[in-house]
């Protein structure tokens, strides 16, 4: 059964770990991340951004597709099916497609309109039993077409923010979404600090989980980081796999190659293993493996 991500999330933050996001695309990525979180006793939240969900058909076929594959693959434990950086429409979209949870991204509004629509959007959600992030500073990097500095979040706009009533809150500290530029100067633990005690314990949210060095993810769970987005990893390994099977010729029809490695269910196969072994490091390295027991 999907479950909202409020209750795993408060327990990430007393238990000092963190819960992956995974990214999904399609069927694939999808099943890959929930047999791999199954296998590793821990919850996950898939998140879904406007755009993978239109280039799958639509949120209800996601809704709809994520919870079959929950049920039929006999997965166990806490699954929350969550909306990546929604705007207001694309939110009253999810809460009605069946979604478990949400997120609004005001971060590029003014801080008045957040604030508004992130209190309709409060309720909203609560009523239906779905949990709520926010965002506050904008998160570098480019998402689905969306560009942005490596903001930081300023603690008292958290502040704000946090008293509407969400149950986690993405406060940018220097990250960026995609593959980090070479001078990019890490994250800043300091302003973490800062909005860790302005927010009175909130679960935070890390976004652009890809490409951060090891030591600064620990630091940032230990800091009250216990949400960990991660998108653009599992595209590069899905990448790398089936590139390097096609490269084989492995793919090719008309080679001595009489294993039909062309069927989909075989081209795939190497990027789906990627996927899974890249989601089970992190799940290892965000401390989120047995919590499900
Ligand atoms: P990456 O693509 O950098 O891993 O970021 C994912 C993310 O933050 C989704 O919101």
């Amino acid at each position: 059964m999907l479950v909202n991500a409020t209750r795993m999330l408060r327990e990430a933050h007393d238990g000092h770990y963190a819960v992956g996001q995974f990214n999904i695309n399609n069927l694939e990525w999808t099943k890959a991340i929930l047999l791999t979180a199954q296998e590793m006793k821990s919850p996950v939240i898939l998140g879904v951004s406007g755009g993978a969900g239109k280039y799958m058909g639509g949120f209800k076929v996601v809704a709809a597709m994520v919870k079959a594959m929950d049920e039929c693959l006999g997965i166990t434990v806490p699954v929350c099916l969550h909306l990546d950086h929604g705007n207001y429409e694309q939110c009253l979209a999810c809460i009605e497609a069946g979604f478990t949870s949400i997120m609004f991204d005001g971060s590029s509004l003014p801080f008045a309109e957040n604030v508004q629509k992130t209190t309709e959007l409060v309720r909203l959600a609560h009523d239906k039993g779905l949990s709520i992030e926010a965002e506050v500073g904008a998160i570098g990097g480019t998402e689905d077409g969306i560009t942005a500095d490596g903001e930081v979040a300023d603690p008292a706009e958290c502040a704000k923010i946090v008293a509407l009533g969400v149950d986690f809150l993405a406060a940018g500290i220097g990250n960026i979404h995609g593959i980090y530029p070479e001078n990019w100067t890490g994250l800043h633990f300091d302003a973490l600090e800062n909005i860790q005690k302005a927010t009175g314990g909130i679960p935070l949210v890390l976004h652009g989980g890809t490409g951060i060095p090891d030591d600064q993810i620990r630091n940032a769970i230990k800091g009250g980081m216990s949400k960990i987005n991660v998108n653009t990893d599992c595209q590069l390994v899905f990448a790398a796999a089936t590139i390097e099977y096609c490269a084989a010729g492995k793919a090719d029809p008309t080679g001595a190659n009489k294993e039909k490695g062309y069927d989909p269910r075989k081209l795939l196969k190497p990027g789906f293993l990627a996927i899974q072994a890249k989601v089970k490091e992190k799940i290892l390295l965000f401390g989120s493996d047995n919590k499900a027991c």
